[in-house]
């Protein structure tokens, strides 16, 4: 079918909107028609060559969905069945899936890379019959599009919110929650200090305030990102434009320092602070992507002789198709505040718009694209 389409053809360059066909669903596929999808600052690298994919391609990894058409063999949706798009689809069987890390699937991190579904193919081409990659398992800066079965889950009947919040349950929710929960561990009393109050930043700071972790200090070079993290449940907020964050920290924390960092921005400065910002035994979790050729200059004399640790995470150790039923249902209280984490509906033909806002860091909370 004739479908429309973000595609991303040349990095840094304004994504054309063009009319693309779409491959019916294989075997465990769905045919899916977009209902919104998020801006994730992973799709803003991804277009400007800091994360590298292969072009052309539709990028967007952040989205609710409903289902058109199934596939031979699909068991679990059926058409009308509203779905969130994961980002990872786990085999189960790999060496990461079988040792409990289904986020670093090794069957499908090569497929993930290349925009292809779990077959190794992409299900778009474009006027000239030429194929484009369909990005993340999802390819949500397109109308419609194609996802694994096990990779779109349902969202069930009684969960009335609408599909712009519900789709930031595939990335910004997920993440924030599993760098808090899951690598962290946080709990009562931990001290805690994120640096970036974006999408990912802000949840990370919104679970860490659910979990009761004091303090909470919320880091961002730009000062308008402030009320919206005091409203996440950060008790503090540092513009590390103005001021240096490492003392302020220390003496929020009896002079020790933070236990746990978490860096929601990818950049290398910011590393550093969250690295000085630790105390002893203390740890940064990396979740920002920096630009694959950047470096980050980190003195590891302090690694051994204070047993500092230094940690990445993508999606939070996140279990997709285990944790997201149970997300969504905390997302469904109203207690995650995804209604303040929205901040403005745009339409598909508007990305380049979000692309400038987000390099120049005016982006608050998240943008998201809703389809007619
Ligand atoms: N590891 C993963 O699984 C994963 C998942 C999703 C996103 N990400 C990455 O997480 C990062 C954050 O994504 P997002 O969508 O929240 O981005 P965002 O653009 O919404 O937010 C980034 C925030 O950082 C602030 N900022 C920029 N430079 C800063 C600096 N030097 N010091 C302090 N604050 C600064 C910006 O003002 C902004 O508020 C990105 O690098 C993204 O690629 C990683
Ligand atoms: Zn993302
Ligand atoms: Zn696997």
């Amino acid at each position: 079918m004739k479908i429309k389409a973000a595609v991303l053809r040349k990095y840094g360059a304004p994504m054309p909107i063009e009319e693309l066909e779409l491959a019916p669903p294989r075997e465990h596929e769905v045919q899916v028609k977009m209902l919104a999808c998020g801006f994730c600052h992973s799709d803003l690298s991804v277009w400007q060559g800091h994360i590298p994919q292969d072009i052309p391609m539709v990028a967007g990894h952040e989205a609710c969905a409903v289902v058109e058409k199934v596939g031979p063999g699909v068991s679990k949706l059926k058409p009308g069945d509203r779905v969130i798009g994961c980002w990872m689809v786990p085999c189960g069987h790999c060496y990461q899936c079988r040792r409990g890390h289904p986020n670093l699937c090794e069957t499908a991190m090569p497929f993930f890379q290349a925009g292809n579904l779990l077959d190794g193919t992409s299900r778009l081409t474009d006027k000239h019959g030429k194929r484009v990659g369909l990005g993340s398992f999802i390819a949500g800066f397109a109308t419609h599009s194609v996802m694994p079965e096990t990779g779109a889950i349902r969202v069930p009947d009684h969960i009335k919110l609408p599909p712009e919040q519900l789709c930031q349950l595939g990335c910004s929710v997920a993440t924030g929650w599993g760098s808090v929960v899951n690598v962290a561990g946080a709990r009562e009393g931990n001290s805690i200090g994120v640096w970036g109050c974006g999408g990912i930043g802000l949840n990370a700071i919104r679970f860490a305030a659910l979990r009761h972790c004091h303090p909470i200090v919320a880091v961002d070079i730009e000062a308008s990102k402030r009320d919206l993290a005091l409203e996440f449940g950060a008790t503090h907020f540092i513009d590390n434009s103005q001021t240096d964050p490492i003392p302020v920290i220390k003496e929020l924390t009896g002079g020790a320092g933070l236990e746990f960092a978490i860096e929601a921005i990818g950049d290398p400065g910011a590393q550093v602070q969250a690295w000085w910002a630790i105390r002893s035994g203390g740890t940064v979790i990396t979740i920002g992507i920096p630009p694959i050729d950047s470096t980050t200059n980190l003195p590891l004399f302090y690694a051994p002789l204070h047993a500092k640790s230094i940690r990445g995470t993508l999606y939070g150790e996140t279990h997709p198709t285990e944790d997201l039923p149970h997300l969504m249902e905390v997302m469904n209280t109203g207690v995650l505040k995804t209604d303040k984490l929205v901040t403005r509906l745009i339409r598909l033909e508007e990305l380049d718009e979000v692309r400038r806002a987000m390099l120049a860091r005016e982006v608050k909370g998240r943008w998201v694209i809703k389809y007619d």
